[in-house]
């Protein structure tokens, strides 16, 4: 009978985190490229898409507020996440610390739910990075027809086109995939660069766009509550508390990634103390820069705008329309944001196939996903499988759902972390924490609440994927991981693990 609690030991977490053999990732990071590499997987699309979609469905200019609930309930999550990263610093993310915590099902879950997060949140990306793509072929007299860059379940508004299949996102997937199996460096100077180029980008819509701001457009700033139906037919709370929480959901979508910093916690070069000023560095700036920007976004064009033909590449739309005398500005935001998107997709699929890794060392999903490529010494065959898998998202789902879905996955997995570091702590009070999360029962429950409110607000369409997800994930760890997981095994004949191999990036 298998121990669904059974966790994994902590000295071979340890050991794995020690593991200096040649193969050991390299630790060269440092707490200022740990920001860095925060916030290049944080600025993305849940910024310069998903904020229009969250005015347009849910919360009109709110959505300013709604980015404030987000970050809170970010920082009480980014603050276990941190405590976590000091204490226990191995790859492998919420996964990997819910293992040595709450056991090996609840780690199933998690590492179950972190496929929405990475895999699904790069499809999301990836379906954003086509509409800005189009908007680019614009410039050339060209654009990939509405048929060929949507899918099935959307209509073009003006002409009543129906979609099929959207190539671009697929093709975006599709080279970042290569490059991942042919092995990337983590170019400390590219990753510089698309920072600055994001956060520049950023700063410069605030500053310009902030004259352009229309006070009719924030007024009344909480719409009274009533309802909005989407173009799929979905009907969401719209305005009122529930309008906010509901766009706090959506545009959580845009902090996803100041957990990735935590995957690299073996990069490091001081995990202990730098792991903490990463997460939630990198958290404090974004949180910034987005309520500023949501409010500059929210006032200089109207909720009407993001429902019609403002809704697909929102920021550029807005700038051309309102702001006038500003299309070099339209044109640079546009070829950075392509630039930034692609950066995003990067690490949320390299974030994925490091999950998958350890699960698959672990034994909990098959080794295929740990089949390390003999030259490029990169686990390939995961890679392609995940390409099919993102693909079929990117490709056949519009953007609303699967960024939706990716939100309450991660809030979900938020919401176990938060529930973890309070457990560690009353089961291992000796371990040693370099980073102690301030009263963590009240850090910890307030993360509960809010991140639990967020998933309260997306609605009953998100909740049943969530658990039509889960529930798959459940068949497959009863039917698979739970047989031939190595932990099981080796409690079975009181064996230590082996530590697990380090592949490249
Ligand atoms: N936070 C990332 C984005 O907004 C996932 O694209």
């Amino acid at each position: 009978m298998a121990n669904l609690l059974a966790c994994k030991p902590m000295h071979t977490l340890m050991q794995e985190a020690q593991d200096t053999s040649e193969h050991a990732l390299k630790r060269t990071l440092g707490p200022v490229n740990l920001v860095m590499l925060g916030i290049r997987a944080i600025i993305g699309a849940g910024l310069f898409v998903r904020t229009a979609a969250a005015i347009a469905d849910r919360s009109g200019p709110s959505v300013t507020l709604a980015f404030i609930v987000a970050g809170f309930g970010c920082a009480f999550a980014g603050l276990c996440y941190a405590e976590f990263a000091s204490m226990i610093p191995v790859a492998g993310s919420a996964y990997t610390y819910s293992y040595c915590t709450m056991g090996e099902l609840v780690a199933w879950i998690i590492g179950w739910d972190l496929v929405l997060e990475y895999a699904v949140g790069a499809a999301t990306v990836s379906i954003a990075w086509s509409e800005y793509f189009n908007r680019v072929l614009d410039w050339f007299g060209v654009r990939i027809p509405y048929q060929w860059s949507h899918s099935p379940l959307e209509t073009a508004m003006d002409t009543g086109t129906r979609g099929i299949i959207n190539l671009p996102a697929l093709l975006i997937l599709l080279l970042l995939s290569a490059l991942l199996i042919k092995g990337t460096k983590e170019s400390a100077i590219v990753n510089g660069f698309i920072v600055i180029l994001k956060v520049t980008i950023v700063i410069i819509v605030i500053c310009v766009g902030w004259g352009f701001i229309n006070p009719a457009n924030h007024t009344p700033f909480i719409p009274p509550p009533t309802t909005y139906i989407t173009p799929q037919g979905i009907t969401h709370h719209y305005g009122g508390l529930l309008g906010i929480l509901g766009a706090a959901g959506v545009v959580f979508f845009a902090y996803i990634g100041f957990d990735a910093v935590s995957t690299a916690a073996q990069e490091a070069k001081n995990p202990k103390r730098d792991m903490p000023i990463g997460i939630l560095g990198s958290l404090v700036i974004c949180t910034v820069l987005y309520v500023l920007f949501a409010y500059v976004l929210s006032g200089v064009a109207t909720v009407d705008d993001f429902r019609s033909a403002g809704r697909e590449a929102s920021v550029a739309f807005a700038i051309t329309k309102y702001m006038h005398g500003y299309e070099w500005l339209s044109k640079s935001v546009t070829v950075a944001i392509l630039a930034g998107f692609s950066s995003v997709i990067l690490v949320m699929l390299l974030g994925q196939s490091r999950v998958f890794y350890s699960m698959s060392h672990d034994g909990l999903v098959p080794k295929v996903f740990s089949e390390i490529h003999p030259r490029f010494r990169t686990p390939y065959k995961s890679n392609m499988l995940f390409f099919v898998f993102t693909g079929l998202f990117a490709a056949f789902l519009p953007e609303d759902i699967v960024g939706e879905m990716t939100s309450i996955g991660t809030l979900f997995a938020f919401v176990l972390v938060c529930i973890g570091v309070w457990i560690l702590r009353r089961k291992r009070p000796d371990l040693q924490r370099a980073f102690k999360v301030p009263a963590v029962p009240v850090v910890s429950t307030l993360g509960v609440i809010i991140c639990g409110a967020m998933i309260y607000g997306l609605g009953w369409t998100n909740w049943l994927r969530l658990i039509v997800w889960l529930a798959i994930g459940l068949v497959f760890y009863f039917s698979y991981g739970r047989k031939h997981s190595k932990v099981q095994a080796l409690q079975a004949t009181g064996l230590k693990p082996k530590p697990a191999p380090s592949m490249a990036d």
